[in-house]
């Protein structure tokens, strides 16, 4: 079996990581004062203790509450700055970490103000650290096409800088069929393609991501259990699965780590990983993650290898790059 220190030394690549949900009770205080914002909370403690949700949309509104106290491109930067600090802690080489502009845009942070104070932070971790990263844009389902269009030509003069574009948000009524004219637009300009789907979402969400967005990663996608056709699928396109456990308990969308599907899925020999989607509102980074799968299950060493080697392989690192991991 993989022990907790086997674990922690692996190499691995982080696939499913939004950026506002690396944000730490400890920085979203100090942002706050900072900035002048005001919060519900008058201390980190309260801010620990709201964090118990009954599913996802319960844990969306206090993620994006929480955002609000981001407003400069320094903030921007000293958030992604102690995420990639905890990646080197967790022997995270490369991460694909993804942001939400509109979730700043709609309170008017500009554009380049947000991704200016991530791409810093990124070059940063390669000098300083190393660590390799790429950056995923999400558009957030609950608002327009309209706006998650505008939010593409808006990202244009910097798409050099963006590897692909996703969909997140609340799953349930919208549908990834809502967003096909735009990432039909976003893959004619190049950026790759991934989507949030089967989290919440039934199976019929990952076929239409697959279908009609062209994606080539869905983030979550453990409901594809419920439809044997779709596993079959999964299996013989080895498309990847960017699944994300201690979410997955946090939000309800299994009752305990225990009940989790991870490893009927590998079973299934479907390619998947282990993330940390929300590291600082679910209780762990990426290590706590593989720590809380080998809790609650005999993980062997040899599965664990798997999921790391998955982690890369199913990556937007290009060929000549991932022979520097693999
Ligand atoms: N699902 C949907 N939207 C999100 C998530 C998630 O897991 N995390 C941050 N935004
Ligand atoms: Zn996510």
């Amino acid at each position: 079996l993989a022990s907790r220190e086997f674990l922690a030394g692996l190499p691995k690549a982080e696939l499913h990581m939004h950026l506002d949900g690396a944000l730490s009770p400890a920085m979203m205080f100090s942002l706050a004062q900072r900035n002048q914002v005001k919060l519900p909370y008058t201390s980190v403690e309260e801010i620990e203790a709201a964090y118990q949700f009954k599913n996802l949309q319960s844990f969306l509104d206090l993620l994006y509450q929480g955002a609000s106290v981001l407003k400069h491109e320094q903030d921007f930067y000293d958030l992604a700055r102690d995420y990639f600090a905890k990646c080197k802690a967790d022997n995270i080489l490369h991460t694909e970490l993804s942001f939400d502009p509109q979730t700043h845009t709609d309170r008017g942070i500009p554009f380049d103000t947000v991704i200016s104070g991530i791409l810093r932070a990124m070059d940063d971790a390669k000098t300083e650290w190393g660590i390799s990263s790429k950056l995923v844009m999400d558009f957030l389902r609950h608002l327009s096409a309209e706006s998650a269009m505008k939010t593409l030509e808006e990202s244009l003069p910097w798409k050099d800088k963006i590897i692909a574009v996703g969909l997140d948000s609340s799953e349930l009524g919208h549908p990834p069929s809502k967003f096909t004219e735009v990432f039909a637009r976003a893959r004619a300009e190049g950026y790759r393609v991934v989507a949030h789907a089967g989290e919440e979402g039934p199976p019929a969400y990952i076929w239409e991501a697959i279908d009609l967005l062209k994606v080539e990663r869905i983030d979550h996608g453990v409901r594809a259990d419920e439809d044997p056709q779709l596993l079959d699928y999964l299996q013989k396109t080895q498309i990847p699965l960017t699944v994300c456990p201690l979410s997955n308990v946090r939000l309800c969308v299994f009752d305990k780590m225990a009940e989790h599907n991870l490893f009927s899925l590998m079973d299934a020999g479907l390619r998947v990983m282990i993330n940390s989607d929300d590291p600082t509102y679910f209780g762990g980074y990426l290590n706590d993650n593989y720590f809380a799968i080998a809790d609650a299950f005999p993980l062997t060493r040899k599965q664990a290898l798997l999921l790391a080697h998955n982690s890369f392989t199913s990556s937007f690192i290009d060929d000549v790059e991932k022979q520097e991991f693999i």
